[in-house]
């Protein structure tokens, strides 16, 4: 879980790599935060520049870099598709909404060790050839931290070349969808866009547009600093490096840690007396305690399951919930929060959410004996067919919660739940969307 770092590849370094030797390599070492820009130059040194459009793209591609902000998209394709389309006039944006509940590793980035990200978005910037830079941060994020305080400190430094303008989004689950972001960064509303064409053919005022999730920038600026031998040095061949994760114990604690890709899912949950797992959050999938303990943090051993990572949720269900419940309580919360744009968000996703209340005893009536094949035939009717894609992702968690929790569907039926308790476990605010306000 955490192999010795090599010394330096011949490839990029300009720094030694660290001889904080393993874990963690964004996270500063023992928890302390390294906010401050003399610590932070202090462990990795300045921001490696390259002198010119699509020189670090190489290394990005060598050391298999993929999106943290949950399509594990690898990110060299991106930056190749700006650098190519834009001409100098680009635009590179730090995605930090973090609008699902259930996530706080974006934050945690920012408040640990917020330099890692700005070099990010500034290599990136110069990677792809970008004439403006910004960073989409969740509004009450962007409150608590220091952000404009350290901007303002790497502008007057001479470490930052581009300036950074810093933009709020609103604490909601689909403002970091990256056509919503391009809206919102082109001074509109936090609202998905109808694609194509894709953000980076023309995304914030027109421009090529390259959206990077937070963590991302800050791995980019250490693949820049130590080379993509010493990034591969962590995770599987396949799926290389290191991924912030939000872990959701079945006694309520919540933490934020950092663990190379294929670390055992059972070294990061305690499985003991969960029932089930909830990887990848609210578009991902619940996958049953007894077979999560065999499986590994990769996407490879994941996706035949029908799960993924996504932006590295993980919640072990306690024992004496009923994960009926909390899936309808969360599938709720995002019908709610669709952006009511399109006929499966305006019509399909409420009516899902509302048989799955049914069902899960939540609507204080009898499901009706057709639920289940009302809610499979609702489900393929919605699927694939939004502007975004919200109503896939919530059909497929809600698809996973029937098949783990068939034996709880069966009881619920008969008007009986197995759980004692029926406290809420995962977040999930209970109304409507307290902030209607999209900008
Ligand atoms: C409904 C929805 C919500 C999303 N929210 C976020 C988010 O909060 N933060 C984020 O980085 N990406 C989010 N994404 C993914 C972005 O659209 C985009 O793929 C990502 O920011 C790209 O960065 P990456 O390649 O570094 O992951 C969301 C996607 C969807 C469909
Ligand atoms: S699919 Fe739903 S969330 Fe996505 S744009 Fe359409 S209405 Fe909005």
């Amino acid at each position: 879980m955490s192999p010795a770092l090599p010394g330096p590849t011949m490839a990029s370094p300009v720094t030694p790599a660290p001889d904080t030797a393993g874990l963690p390599r964004l996270l500063p070492p023992a928890g302390k935060p390294a906010d401050d820009l003399a610590t932070h130059l202090g462990r990795h040194g300045p921001v490696p520049y390259r002198g010119g459009v699509g020189r670090l793209i190489p290394d990005v591609r060598a050391a298999g870099l993929t999106g943290r902000g949950g399509a594990a998209f690898p990110t060299y394709r991106k930056l190749e598709a700006v650098a190519a389309a834009g001409q100098g006039r680009a635009v590179v944006v730090g995605n930090a909404a973090e609008g699902e509940p259930a996530s706080h590793k974006d934050e945690a980035l920012l408040r640990l060790a917020p330099h890692l990200v700005l070099d990010g978005l500034q290599l990136a910037a110069e990677a792809a050839g970008a004439a403006r830079a910004a960073l989409y941060v969740r509004r009450d994020v962007y409150a608590a931290t220091r952000l404009d305080r350290h901007l303002t400190q790497r502008l007057a430094s001479g470490l930052d070349r581009i300036a950074v303008e810093v933009v709020p989004a609103p604490p909601r689950f689909l403002a970091g969808e990256e056509s919503a972001l391009v809206s919102r960064v082109g001074g509109g509303a936090a609202l998905p866009q109808f694609t194509p064409p894709r953000v980076f053919e023309r995304g914030v005022d027109g421009r090529p547009t390259l959206v990077q999730n937070v963590e991302t920038l800050a791995h980019l600026a250490l693949i820049a600093r130590y080379g993509p031998d010493w990034f591969r040095a962590a995770g599987t061949p396949e799926e290389p490096g290191t991924m912030l994760c939000t872990l959701r114990q079945a006694d309520g604690s919540v933490t934020v840690a950092e663990a190379a890709i294929g670390t055992p899912l059972a070294s990061l949950l305690d499985l003991g007396p969960g029932t089930a797992v909830l990887v990848g959050g609210y578009h991902g999938a619940w996958i049953p305690a007894a077979h999560a303990s065999g499986l590994w943090l990769t996407n490879t051993m994941l996706r035949p399951l029908g799960a993924f990572l996504g932006a590295g949720v993980l919640a072990a269900l306690p024992a004496d919930r009923c994960g009926l419940a909390e899936t309808a309580r969360v599938a709720r919360y995002l019908a709610l929060e669709s952006a009511g744009q399109c006929g499966p968000c305006l019509n399909g996703l409420p009516r899902i959410a509302a048989a799955l209340a049914d069902l899960a005893g939540l609507g204080g009536r009898r499901p009706d004996p057709r639920v289940l094949a009302d809610l499979s035939r609702w489900a393929g009717l919605v699927e694939g067919r939004g502007a975004c894609h919200h109503p896939d992702g919530t059909v497929r968690f809600i698809r996973s919660a029937l098949r783990v929790f068939a034996p709880e569907v069966r009881q619920h039926q008969q008007g009986r739940c197995s759980a004692r308790s029926s406290v809420p476990f995962l977040p999930a605010p209970a109304g409507p969307s307290t902030d209607a306000d999209w900008s």
